[in-house]
């Protein structure tokens, strides 16, 4: 037991097989296969992780999953409503883009039974403590770490009993019983690995910080984002101040949940009405901008989406979009020439959504479609209206889920009209909010006319 096994790993996509061969058979590249020495646990380790039976499942309550909050709502929220014991979760993101900042922030408001272990491989005790007392933290209950060796780090958390436990970055740890440089797939499966195995067998909820890489992802992604619970990505538009965390995988959660932030000089601070802050800052309305509301995850978010149309000037049309996808965007354009009579085959169309939110459902159609065509008659949309709606082939306006969430918010923030979809006019009126009902294109362009100026 515990003999080492030889296999052969792919540099490029972490994939496993038996035997060598020339090309890796599940990302096809070329010499990429390496051995590996895959250390099987030992038949105590794995005794030690045999559960209690099988239980009938509706005698399992629910305070198997408990959750530890962060202390910052958004981080929470897009966790599914805080962290799960003994669970592992992922969190990527550009370098620079925050990711120690948040979690020592965390860290430092986590702790309620236990301390909180920060192994750092990326910057000594002293930044590390340093960056802490810039914040103003309390750092009280966090133990912090400088190591690269993912052994040293499983043995303190075995002795300190950490409730939770960062590290900071699963690129920069290695494990002493492998060969390969820290950050090389067979050591990013290892290292997590035994992560795993620890929040498993110990408990403590263990947060890795992955690096993305050029391409857009963590290196070794794909091993990854298999073996933990959860991935939340940290994004941002270039040059913003705000970060968006977005959930890609909860098993413990909605998928496409966000938490919002803003990067300040005291760190990142949540951002408590998202909403308003993405249609609040707009300057007097212009032409090409629309508001719509949004479903991420389990919660409305109004967002501003805008079109800018230019002569093309017979030069190859181009469709640009940044949040919305650029498929989509030819397949809505063909459905306003056809459905309502509005051309752009003289016209680049570029679209993008404020603020780095990214939108895939259908129901940024319509508003999509109202800011082009605002662009293109050089019309401003009044500031108070949002607009949402899937746009069907035939030109028609199909209902979209949640639609009653997304005119509460819409009134909430302060809209005074909406124009959706006939089938999702409220049952019941909207306090403050005008909804008109629409069912094809032609008629929700004609409704433009019908809002105050
Ligand atoms: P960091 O958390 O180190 O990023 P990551 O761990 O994702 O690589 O954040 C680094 C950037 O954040 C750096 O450009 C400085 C900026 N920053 C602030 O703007 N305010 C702050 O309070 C801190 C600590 C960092
Ligand atoms: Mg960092």
């Amino acid at each position: 037991m515990g003999r080492p096994r030889e296999n052969f790993g792919c540099a490029d996509c972490g994939a496993t097989t038996a035997k060598w061969q020339g090309q890796c058979p599940s990302c096809g590249a070329w010499n990429t296969l390496e051995p590996v020495r895959s250390v099987t646990p030992s038949s105590k380790a794995r005794s030690s992780t045999r559960t209690t039976g099988p239980r009938r499942l509706a005698d399992v309550g629910e305070e198997q999953v408990g959750r530890i909050a962060t202390g910052l709502a958004e981080l929470d929220h897009a966790l599914g409503g805080g962290l799960v014991p003994g669970s592992v979760v992922l969190i990527g993101g550009d370098p620079g883009i925050g990711k120690s900042t948040l979690l020592i922030q965390a860290a430092a408001r986590l702790g309620s039974s236990g301390p909180v272990l920060y192994a750092s491989g990326e910057e000594s005790l002293q930044q590390i403590s340093l960056r802490a007392r810039r914040l103003g933290l309390d750092q009280e209950r966090v133990l912090a770490l400088a190591t690269t060796s993912v052994e040293t780090v499983i043995e303190e958390a075995l002795r300190c009993r950490p409730e939770c436990l960062v590290i900071d970055s699963i690129q920069t740890m290695a494990s002493d019983q492998l060969p390969s440089v820290p950050g090389s797939p067979n050591q990013l499966r290892s290292c997590a690995g035994l992560l795993v195995k620890l929040a498993k067998e110990q408990g403590p909820a263990v947060i890795l910080v992955g690096h993305v890489t050029k391409e857009g992802q963590i290196a070794g992604p794909r091993l990854l984002e298999h073996m933990v619970d959860a991935v939340l990505y940290f994004e941002h538009e270039a040059g913003s101040r705000y970060r968006i965390l977005r959930a890609v995988k909860n098993r413990f959660g909605a998928a496409n949940e966000i938490g919002i932030f803003v990067m300040t000089e005291a760190g990142v601070r949540e951002v408590r009405n998202p909403s308003a802050m993405f249609t609040g800052a707009r300057d007097a309305c212009v032409p090409g901008s629309v508001v719509t509301a949004t479903h991420q995850g389990s919660r409305p978010l109004l967002v501003e989406v805008q079109a800018l149309t230019d002569d093309s000037a017979g030069s190859p049309l181009r469709r640009v979009t940044v949040g919305v996808d650029q498929g989509r965007l030819s397949v809505l354009l063909a459905a306003l020439n056809r459905h309502a009579g509005v051309a752009t085959h003289g016209n680049d169309v570029f679209i993008n959504v404020v603020g780095g939110v990214r939108i895939s459902e259908t129901a940024a159609d319509l508003a999509v479609l109202v800011a082009v065509v605002s662009s293109l008659r050089n019309r401003s949309m009044p500031p108070t209206a949002v607009i949402f709606g899937e746009v069907g082939l035939a030109g028609e306006i199909r209902p979209v889920p949640f639609g009653e969430e997304r005119l509460r918010e819409a009134a909430r923030v302060g809209f005074t009209h909406a124009i959706v979809p006939r089938r999702n006019l409220p049952r019941q009126p909207v306090a403050g909010l005008a909804v008109s009902g629409v069912a094809t294109l032609a008629e929700a362009l004609a409704s433009l006319e019908s809002l105050p100026s």
